[in-house]
């Protein structure tokens, strides 16, 4: 055995996440955006989604009470206001018009998606779950929108593309460089060869 780790004070470091913003609304009201670090991805069959909410979020109550939330993924295009509907709260700030966003309806939601963003998924909630600090909602992915001009001839989804974000611990970064794909360690030389060349 090498060196044994030096351990620190326990903490949800997992690293690099998403930062996503999430649209909520009660029908009717106006949309607010909160931005949500802690998002994940929880279930294939059916697609389900996580966001971690603290309850003193104006948000918190809205995404309670209408039973929903829209995932809206981030590119750098839209890195600042993402920061600042992460920093300004929807009780003092209409954050879709300070930074000029558009909602766009979301079929069968309240909740409108933000049009400047690459991709939407809109989340119907099941369980909301109490952990502490912050409230855990789960939810099942029913649309998923995706820019056009981000699909490519074979209808799939070009993420280069969308420039996304990622999150690491208080700053934000670029996804810069493609080092391998899912397989790519037992992959064959040619397909290898080909498909880096690809992503490059
Ligand atoms: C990068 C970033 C990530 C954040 N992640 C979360 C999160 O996962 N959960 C949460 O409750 N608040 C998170 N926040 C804080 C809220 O976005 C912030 O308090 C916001 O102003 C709340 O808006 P609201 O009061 O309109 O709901 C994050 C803020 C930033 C800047």
């Amino acid at each position: 055995m090498s060196e044994a780790f030096t351990h620190v004070k326990p903490g949800a470091l997992l690293a690099p996440v998403p930062a996503v913003m999430v649209s909520c609304a009660l029908p009717g009201e106006k949309p607010n955006i909160v931005t949500i670090a802690w998002a994940g991805t929880v279930n294939s069959d059916p697609p389900m989604c996580s966001i971690s909410v603290r309850k003193e979020r104006f948000s918190h109550s809205i995404i309670r009470d209408s039973g929903e939330f829209v995932i809206n993924l981030v590119g750098q295009a839209q890195l600042k206001a993402m920061d600042y509907c992460g920093v300004k709260s929807g009780r003092d700030v209409d954050k879709f018009s300070a930074y000029g966003l558009t909602p766009v309806s979301v079929p069968g939601f309240a909740a409108p998606a933000i049009g400047e963003c690459p991709l939407y998924l809109a989340c119907r909630v099941t369980t909301v779950q109490e952990l502490g600090s912050h409230d855990l909602f789960l939810g099942v992915v029913e649309q998923l929108g995706v820019q056009p001009g981000l699909m490519d001839a074979a209808g799939r989804i070009d993420y280069a593309k969308a420039k996304l974000v990622a999150y690491n611990h208080g700053n934000y970064y670029a996804l810069g460089q493609t080092l391998g794909f899912f397989g790519y360690s037992i992959a064959a030389p040619d397909v290898l060869e080909r498909r880096m060349k690809e992503l490059r």
